[in-house]
């Protein structure tokens, strides 16, 4: 294993050391690449892909079979980060015996190292047995885009005292549970500050406030490419949407106009064979020599 590998401990040290964990989503082979050259610490196989790759209104569409299909190519271009996959709506609710099946298949076919579940207290049993199983567990609590029908949309967690009093009891019992981090979504940075300084396990912020200890993003949102909707929290840290959209206009242009592709972006052919072809072209009906081919393979 390389010096560089994150592995939950490592993780958890950073904590202890006061080093922040910088964390993204991912969902294919080629970002989840250029993600870890840059020293990211874990790649979280989201269920966003419902939304950022597939389309969907939410991520209550994306299923068990294509959150697999996806980690699978996102651990093909790791070698560094913590490849974490997230297991998708009712894929860890129904049973236990079902959540234990399922965290398996990421391990086992989709090559991640650890799943993230969505939810507090009610699910601890579940993670439990998860573990049990030998699988590491990543929490998540506050808006968890799972139950956005249960709270009326993706609306701010945690206002009122009681909702902030249950969060802290869920961050407590995740950490008991055995999770190795905690996502916190959405919830009011006094909320996210409190629960850091409580728990000896990682705390990633997303929509929480500068006190975690550490962030997570949407790939597709924190470059410019989904912008269908901007959130509070989310900061564009490229343009990436426009930047395609530019390269597009351009390569439309270019082959309109016959500027691309030119002699440097084409392949050279020896002039004596080319002038040999030309002779042979002039020496035969192209027709009758094409119709014998094809009668050969009849
Ligand atoms: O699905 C996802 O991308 C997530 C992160 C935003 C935490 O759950």
């Amino acid at each position: 294993m390389s010096l560089r590998k994150v592995t939950v401990s490592k993780l958890i040290e950073k904590k202890q050391k006061g080093e922040k964990i910088v964390t993204i989503t991912s969902y294919d082979y080629s970002f989840a690449k250029i993600i870890d050259n840059t020293g990211i610490d874990l790649i979280l196989v989201g269920d966003s892909l419902s939304m950022v790759m597939l389309g969907y209104k939410n991520t209550l569409s994306v299923t068990m079979d294509e959150m697999i299909h996806h980690t699978k190519t996102v651990s093909r271009g790791v070698t560094n980060a913590l490849v974490v996959g997230d297991m998708p709506f009712l894929s860890y609710k129904i049973s236990r015996k079902d959540a234990i099946y399922n965290a398996g298949r990421f391990i086992q076919e989709g090559g991640a190292e650890a799943v993230k579940v969505e939810g507090g207290t009610e699910i601890c049993s579940t993670i439990d047995s998860i573990i049990n199983a030998d699988i590491q567990v990543m929490g998540h609590l506050g808006l968890t885009p799972q139950a956005i029908y249960k709270f009326g949309g993706f609306l701010v967690q945690g206002r009122t005292v009681e909702a902030a009093k249950k969060l802290i009891i869920d961050a407590i019992n995740l950490q008991k549970t055995g999770v190795f981090s905690i996502v916190l979504e959405s919830i009011p940075w006094q909320i996210a500050k409190l629960i850091t300084g409580i728990l000896d396990i990682p705390t990633i912020g997303i929509g929480a406030g500068p006190h975690c200890d550490g962030q997570i993003l949407v790939i597709h949102d924190m470059l410019g490419i989904f912008t269908e909707f901007k959130p509070k929290f989310l900061k564009y840290f490229g343009k990436l949407g426009e930047e395609i959209i530019k390269a597009l206009r351009l390569y439309q242009t270019e082959v309109k106009e016959g500027k691309y592709p030119d002699q440097e972006h084409s392949y050279e052919y020896p002039l004596n064979d080319f002038k040999e072809i030309k002779k042979w072209m002039e020496s035969i009906d192209l027709d009758v020599e094409s119709e014998k081919s094809l009668n050969k393979v009849k």
